[in-house]
């Protein structure tokens, strides 16, 4: 890891118009989390002094979804788009004097802690340079920058697409945008940047003439075109997050997860799994959501911030959502939606039942077609089912009601009230033939 002390400037001021979204762009997800959480945690493993990102007036919510992972990050306002030199300008205003810099982009997620470790390392190796470039060689070049490296290895420019000559735009080594400046130089150089070329920007990739000129050296480094792809639009979302997908697969499956179709199950950037568990085809595991060992999720379900505790049995067409919690050996079959409650262990909830704001004891059972009705229309209020308690199908239980352990509710009930330890109810209509 590298030891000399750096600052992390990402830039994401950009409005990003072709992901034709009002949700500025860094904040579209890929695995459940914003793209640029991806980009800041993989640089804070190598603790830089500072991480500051860089956003356009009234950005807010890219401040927030940024603190909501990580409080010590810093933003600096860019107050007009005018161009990544200006941008990393306003950056550095946050950063202590001389400390070197790393510029990456919000909108380039998958650029990894090796990769800045290895630039950080090359800015403090033997040939000294001023400014470390990463480089790539895409498939398609398109409109991406070239750099322009002499035949000593050296960086020497690197030329903007709409400013290039022909020979320039047959280079295949293009600029990714990720850069490291000596903090010796960062300040001096960026100030000296104009924009008299054919976009009338900043460039930040000036840096590197002016750097020349100065008779500093600079050096160039290569990555692979996957880790450096930005996303521009709704198509390279979706091809981020199959690449991500797949990665959280093959990890999942490495760990001894049993999937007989992976391609057909979405998992997000945090979701945790035990030993053995068993996802089967066409499961959706949304954010914060942990399966301990030997667990089974049937196909057709879909979980989102929970926590399924061991050797459970959920779906197949079960909805987990937020706050529900599943004791070791509880079931929840088909149809069957939970949220904020906890099924205690043994537990079975097994057909179309909804079960919200409650309490499952151990080893109760909630027949077919049980409701809890926890919503008055103005308050949600809490149920609570003691221990081997069995409720009757087609049971509607009235919030705020308490079940004691072992009750047994006839089918087709409606509690309104307490039903005590052990006791047995029906509540219902009787039954009445209609003689003609
Ligand atoms: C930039 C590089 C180009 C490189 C390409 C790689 C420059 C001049 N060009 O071009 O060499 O091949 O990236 O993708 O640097 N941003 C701001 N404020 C601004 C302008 C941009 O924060 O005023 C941010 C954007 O949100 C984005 C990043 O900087 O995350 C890059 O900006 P973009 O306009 O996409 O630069 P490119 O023209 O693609
Ligand atoms: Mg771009």
């Amino acid at each position: 890891m590298v030891m000399s002390k750096f600052a992390a400037i990402i830039l994401a001021a950009g409005k990003g118009t072709r992901m034709k979204s009002s949700l500025p762009k860094v904040l579209h997800e890929i695995a459940a989390r914003p793209m640029m959480n991806y980009v800041v945690a993989n640089v804070s493993r190598l603790d830089p002094e500072k991480i500051v990102v860089v956003t356009a007036p009234k950005m807010e919510d890219v401040k927030a979804a940024v603190l909501h992972e990580n409080k010590d990050v810093k933003f600096a306002v860019q107050k007009k788009q005018l161009g990544t030199g200006d941008a990393v300008k306003a950056g550095i205003s946050e950063v202590k004097n001389k400390t070197d810099i790393i510029v990456l982009y919000g909108d380039t997620p998958f650029i990894s802690t090796e990769t800045i470790d290895a630039m950080l390392r090359e800015l403090k190796g033997e040939h000294e340079p001023a400014v470390v470039v990463l480089g790539f060689v895409p498939e398609n070049p398109a409109e991406y920058g070239r750099l322009v490296i002499n035949n000593m290895g050296e960086l020497e420019e690197i030329v903007e697409y709409k400013d290039a000559n022909i020979k320039q735009r047959s280079i295949e080594i293009c600029n990714s945008g990720v850069m490291a400046i000596s903090g010796d130089l960062a300040a001096e150089l960026l100030s000296e940047i104009n924009n008299k070329n054919a976009k009338k920007e900043f460039y930040l990739t000036d840096v590197v003439k002016i750097a020349r000129a100065k008779g500093y050296n600079c050096r160039a480094m290569q990555c692979d075109e996957a880790e450096v792809m930005g996303i521009n639009s709704k198509f390279e979302l979706a091809i981020a997050e199959n690449i991500l997908q797949a990665r959280l697969r093959a990890a999942a499956l490495e760990l001894g997860a049993s999937m007989t179709m992976p391609d057909s199950v979405q998992f997000s950037f945090d979701t945790v799994l035990g030993d053995n568990v068993t996802i089967e085809p066409y499961v959706v595991i949304g954010k914060n959501v942990k399966i301990d060992d030997g667990s089974r999720i049937r196909s057709f379900s879909y979980l989102e911030d929970a926590w399924v505790g061991k050797n459970a049995i959920v779906g197949p067409y079960a909805r987990l959502r937020p706050g529900t919690k599943l004791e070791d050996g509880a079931h929840i079959g088909n149809f069957v939606e939970v949220k904020n409650s906890k099924i205690g262990k043994g537990a079975k909830v097994n057909h179309l039942s909804y079960v919200g704001d409650a309490e499952v004891g151990k080893d109760a059972n909630i027949g077919a077609g049980t409701i809890t009705c926890n919503y008055d229309g103005k308050k949600k209020h809490k149920t609570i089912i003691g221990e081997g308690a069995f409720i009757g199908s087609n049971t509607s239980l009235v919030a705020p009601v308490k079940i004691g352990e072992k009750a047994v509710i006839g089918a087709g009930s409606t509690i309104i009230k307490d039903v005590k330890k052990g006791a047995k109810v029906i509540n219902k209509m009787p039954q009445v033939e209609i003689k003609k």
